[in-house]
């Protein structure tokens, strides 16, 4: 066995991670995630029955160390709902899967293949809901631009979002299924096997032709081959995601921004601070809380001993929130030094393939809402509720604006 980072402390196995309980996890994480970092910095979770790690620095080590903590793993659920993909492979054959579409989500690809379509899509969206003056941002915009925006990178028909919408639902149940329902996971599953039929129908229909979509591009290329499956395992795991998260980015920065009224004043008047903000609430309220691994062979970390087999969830929102390297971590700033050392997209190898296309499509939509809803703010009638453990989002975000004179 080793020691990994050299040790001063005792070793325990499993010792009592201060009283924390799903319910606290669940409303108010930074509080748990505060008193961990201090006091057990690698501590296990008795509900979820995992270890968590808390401090940015062993974030940042344990997903920088493949060897030691895999996403490879047999028994993982995302694994069991999608088969071996980029992000359930390490090393050569994770590179072979992740390879042929980065191209695609490179920053200048994606700015010169999606600024068009993705503002129209938004454009479609919020000209359907702007002269009501009130509106529920996250059923009339946040949960629908991502599914749209991923059916027009893969070249599917727009056609297809309702029952996209309802396979992702299933998925997303599947991966949050702790108390192992059957049920669940069949369902997932068998979605699972609709969705592939529904991709290779395009990938049949588009071989040979000289299409410009994603999936046509990885049919039709001759190096860095894939064969069907693979392509069609990969494209599950780009769809999954690509929709919870996104939806999570503009609720979270929609939400920042009315919480932050100067904040709001000066994106008004300055629209090119919007990456700006967009990389402050990517840190603020991560909108991924939690990066998997599993222990490869046993080892000691911050003063306790981790078994082979083990599971352990880099808690990327409590390492967002570290004072180590952010002060005054809980306060959203603009123009915060170190803005883009979060860990809100991982790091190491499996560093999210989509995080371009993410903040284009938030930019998108805080440009457009910032153009179209003059006076947006928060309902007053309606409390906001911030929730979830692994994404983290409003339930609901209903907003208010001014009517705009030409409706
Ligand atoms: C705000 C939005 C997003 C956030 C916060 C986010 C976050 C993450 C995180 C934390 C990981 C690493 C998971 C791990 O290491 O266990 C990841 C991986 C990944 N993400 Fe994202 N993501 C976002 C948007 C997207 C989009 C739009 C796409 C697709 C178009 C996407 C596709 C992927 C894929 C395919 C991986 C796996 C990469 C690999 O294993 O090498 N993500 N994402």
């Amino acid at each position: 066995m080793s020691r990994w980072p050299p040790q001063r402390t005792p070793i325990v196995r499993k010792p009592p991670a201060l009283g924390v309980t799903l319910a606290q996890i669940e409303c108010d994480p930074y509080k748990v995630f505060e008193r961990l970092r201090e006091r057990a910095p690698i501590s296990w979770i008795d509900p979820l029955q995992m270890w968590w790690a808390v401090r940015y620095a062993d974030v940042q080590a344990i997903l920088a160390a493949p060897a030691w903590f895999t996403t490879s793993f047999e028994t993982s659920t995302i694994f069991r709902t999608f088969g071996a993909h980029m992000l359930t492979e390490e090393g050569a054959e994770q590179e072979r899967f992740k390879a042929p579409f980065r191209g695609t989500f490179a920053p200048a690809a994606v700015r010169h293949s999606f600024e068009t379509s993705v503002r129209k899509i938004a454009r479609g969206l919020i000209d359907g809901f702007v002269r009501h003056g009130a509106g529920e941002l996250r059923a009339d915009l946040a949960s629908r631009l991502p599914v749209l925006t991923i059916l027009s990178v893969f070249g599917l028909p727009h056609t297809a979002e309702p029952l996209l919408r309802s396979w992702y639902d299933s998925f997303e149940r599947a991966l949050a299924n702790f108390t192992r329902d059957p049920a669940v996971a069949a369902l997932a599953q068998a979605n699972v096997v609709q969705f592939h039929e529904l991709l290779q129908s395009h990938i049949d229909r588009v071989r040979g032709t000289g299409d410009d979509d994603l999936l046509s591009r990885l049919v039709n290329q001759s190096d860095e081959c894939l064969s069907d499956d693979e392509i069609r395992r990969n494209a599950s795991i780009i769809f999954f995601g690509g929709i919870s998260t996104v939806e999570a980015l503009i609720l979270n920065s929609l939400y920042a921004l009315c919480m932050h009224k100067e904040v709001m004043s000066a994106v008004r008047a300055d629209r090119s601070l919007i990456p700006s903000v967009i990389e402050e609430v990517l840190r603020w309220l991560s909108p991924v809380q939690s990066a998997t691994r599993h222990v490869v062979h046993d080892i000691d970390i911050g003063g306790v001993t981790l078994k082979a087999g083990d599971t352990i969830n880099c808690m990327l929102g409590a390492a967002n929130r570290d004072p180590a390297v952010f002060p005054e971590p809980d306060r959203f700033r603009l123009g915060r030094p170190q803005i883009r050392r979060h860990l809100a997209f991982a790091a190491g190898a499996h560093f999210c393939l989509g995080s371009h296309l993410a903040k284009l499509e938030a930019r998108i939509a805080l440009e457009l809402l910032l153009d179209s809803c003059s006076g947006m703010r928060l309902d007053p009638a309606e409390a906001i509720r911030i929730e979830g453990y692994e994404f983290r989002q409003p339930r609901r975000l209903p907003m208010r604006w001014q009517i705009p004179l030409s409706a």
